[in-house]
């Protein structure tokens, strides 16, 4: 994976976390959303065959979704990123409650929203990608995760990379807790 700090226009996302640019692994890369991304990223999630798989499963409106981005850009413990093929965006993901006292992080807000693009791993490797810089750069040493218990595709990618099933810290009806931790 390469890390570079090359991708970052002004106007693209300020945060207290330690500043990031794009991380790649192969021909996936990811980018810190920016404004320009949300009304994307919500037709993404307003889809069925990607709503259902959330704990809200509401579809939110455009007013709702630019509220929340202002909300977001102003936490310190929540990074999200795009994810792309090359030049074109196919997707999203997260890493946010992020811990850094604790060295733990919840990973998710996963979809491939361009059918186009899925079946083709692209979630494997952009997940590689954000848990090497989790584990690397925010020096994280568990990440975990969770997943609706019929989501059989997204539970054997979280399996492939390294998440392992966890007793559940609390009580989350039809979901399960899964937990990456970093090496030692
Ligand atoms: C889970 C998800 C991120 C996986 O992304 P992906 O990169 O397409 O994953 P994969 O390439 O491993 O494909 C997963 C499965 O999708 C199926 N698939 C293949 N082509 C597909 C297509 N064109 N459209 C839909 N599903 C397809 C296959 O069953 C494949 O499993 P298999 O090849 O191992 O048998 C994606 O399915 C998605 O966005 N789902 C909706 C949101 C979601 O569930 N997020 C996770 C919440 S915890």
């Amino acid at each position: 994976m390469i890390v570079s700090s090359d991708d970052h226009p002004e106007g693209r996302m300020r945060k207290p976390v330690p500043l990031y640019g794009s991380l790649r692994e192969g021909d996936v890369v990811l980018r810190p959303i920016s404004l320009q991304d949300i009304e994307m990223l919500r037709r993404w999630r307003a889809r069925d065959d990607v709503r259902v798989w959330f704990g809200d499963q509401n579809v939110v409106t455009a007013e709702a979704q630019r509220r929340w981005f202002e909300h977001y850009l102003a936490r310190p413990d929540d990074v999200m990123f795009t994810i792309a093929l090359g030049d074109v965006p196919v997707g999203a993901v997260a890493l946010y409650a992020i811990d850094f006292p604790a060295g733990d992080a919840e990973y998710g807000r996963l979809m491939i929203g361009e059918p186009a693009a899925r079946g083709k791993r692209v979630a494997d490797r952009a997940s590689e990608a954000l848990c090497a810089w989790g584990f690397g750069d925010l020096g994280l040493s568990r990440i975990h995760l969770w997943v609706r218990e019929e989501n059989r595709p997204a539970i054997a990618l979280y399996d492939r990379i390294g998440f392992e099933m966890r007793a559940a810290p609390s009580i989350r009806e039809g979901f399960l807790f899964m937990e990456r931790r970093a090496l030692p």
